[in-house]
């Protein structure tokens, strides 16, 4: 972590100190080409913005009076004991936030012990992301999110590396066989910068180019020709020792596919609104997909959270754990790993608050027992 650049984006302002104002000052800090990648969604955004409506609709009916000596954050996920039931989410070119990208992020989150999952397209090779997190004692659990690539042979690769690496799951993420209707990148004229590229998949070969037929469609006679499909998941569980989690579940039979596979858990998410445009929200669809696997895997939860009251909603709606993703590039942006380090601290301090006044001294306490919908919230 060194360089000019650097240095003059390593202390977070005092004036932040909630998650919101990271982003607000991130869209002082970005320009505006980083910020259409990082804070947009697709097509008219109401995904997006109903990811966080969603969670301030569910109002809190806080118990008081008992004892909370000796309370903590820990849980058990996939055989761990995590200090905090907060992970950061797998975030494509995080160089284009920071010069310093996912290596920073990487640092972060192991010092506060937040499960790391690198993305696919990360700006860095996944092996020094590795070095980084595996070295501290501290760290929380560091997996490997992945997007199956048309090239077998080359995902096959890739998942090895990931193995010798050191990661310990992999993510699948299954709600982008294609992008989606990125209005707002399409208006800023988004382009990754030169020298910013999704380093772990060069080497790929090119999608077989196949001239298509009068009347074909170029999405489904051409990109997705091959597009995986539930076949793919049995052949990526057959071809890895590591644990593998489904991430972009947002339907109850898709939940249960996921448990009958074996698959060691599933995250709850729309890709924080980037893709389909008017999905349901993810606090709406967790709570069926919870009653739908009934306890038979962990099931985790992102898009939207940016308050500790969300990270114990999401707990109280079944959720084991869950991830952040714009937080915390938002943090990278404004100052590197302390601001990744600083947005994971705030939202850690701010879950350890809302249990003390719920009530709450163990995560296993935070029940929907807490929870009402707020009357005529329509999300
Ligand atoms: C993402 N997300 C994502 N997901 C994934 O599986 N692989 C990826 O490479 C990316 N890349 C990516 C880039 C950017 C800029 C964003 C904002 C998101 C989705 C991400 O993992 C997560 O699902 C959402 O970001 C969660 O919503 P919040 O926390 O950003 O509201
Ligand atoms: C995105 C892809 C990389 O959301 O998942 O930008």
């Amino acid at each position: 972590m060194s360089g000019r650049a650097t240095a003059v984006r390593q202390t977070v302002p005092s004036s932040i100190v909630s998650l919101a104002d990271h982003e607000s000052h991130a869209r002082t800090v970005l320009d505006e080409n980083a910020w259409a990648y990082f804070a947009g969604g697709a097509a008219d955004e109401i995904t997006l913005r109903a990811n966080r409506s969603a969670w301030d609709a569910l109002q809190l009916v806080p118990r008081v009076l008992q004892p909370l000596a000796g309370g903590h954050t820990r849980l058990q996920l996939l055989g761990r004991t995590l200090a905090h039931p907060i992970l950061l989410a797998p975030v494509a070119y995080q160089k284009l936030a920071h010069p310093d990208g996912e290596i920073a992020t990487a640092h972060a989150a192991a010092a506060l012990g937040a499960g790391m999952v690198l993305s696919t397209q990360a700006s860095v090779p996944l092996e020094a992301v590795a070095r980084i997190v595996l070295a501290d004692a501290g760290r929380g659990p560091l997996w490997f999110q992945l997007y199956l690539q048309h090239d077998r042979g080359f995902t096959r690769e890739l998942v090895q590396r990931a193995e010798q690496a050191g990661y310990e799951a992999l993510v699948l993420t299954v709600d982008a066989p294609t992008s989606g209707a990125r209005d707002r990148e399409r208006r800023a004229g988004f382009r990754l910068p030169p020298g910013i590229t999704a380093v772990n998949l060069a080497g790929l070969p090119p999608v077989p180019a196949e001239a298509l037929q009068a009347g074909q469609s170029a999405l489904f006679d051409g990109l997705l020709r091959q597009n995986p499909t539930w076949a793919d998941v049995e052949w990526l569980q057959s071809v890895t020792r590591l644990p593998v989690l489904i991430k972009g579940v947002l339907h109850e039979d898709d939940a249960r596919q996921a448990a009958r596979l074996g698959l060691a858990g599933i995250i709850v998410s729309n890709h924080g609104g980037r893709t389909l445009d008017t999905t349901i929200s993810t606090a709406c669809a967790l709570p069926d997909i919870v009653q739908a696997v009934h306890g038979s895997l962990p099931v985790l939860v992102d898009g939207g959270i940016r308050r500790g009251t969300d990270v114990l909603k999401a707990i109280a709606l079944g959720a084991t754990a869950v991830l952040a993703g714009r937080p915390c590039v938002f943090g990278l942006a404004n100052a590197g790993a302390v601001g990744v380090a600083h947005v994971l601290r705030l939202l850690r301090d701010e879950l350890e608050i809302a249990m003390a006044l719920c009530a709450c001294a163990e995560l296993h306490q935070v029940s929907s027992a807490l929870l009402r919908q707020k009357p005529g919230a329509g999300t």
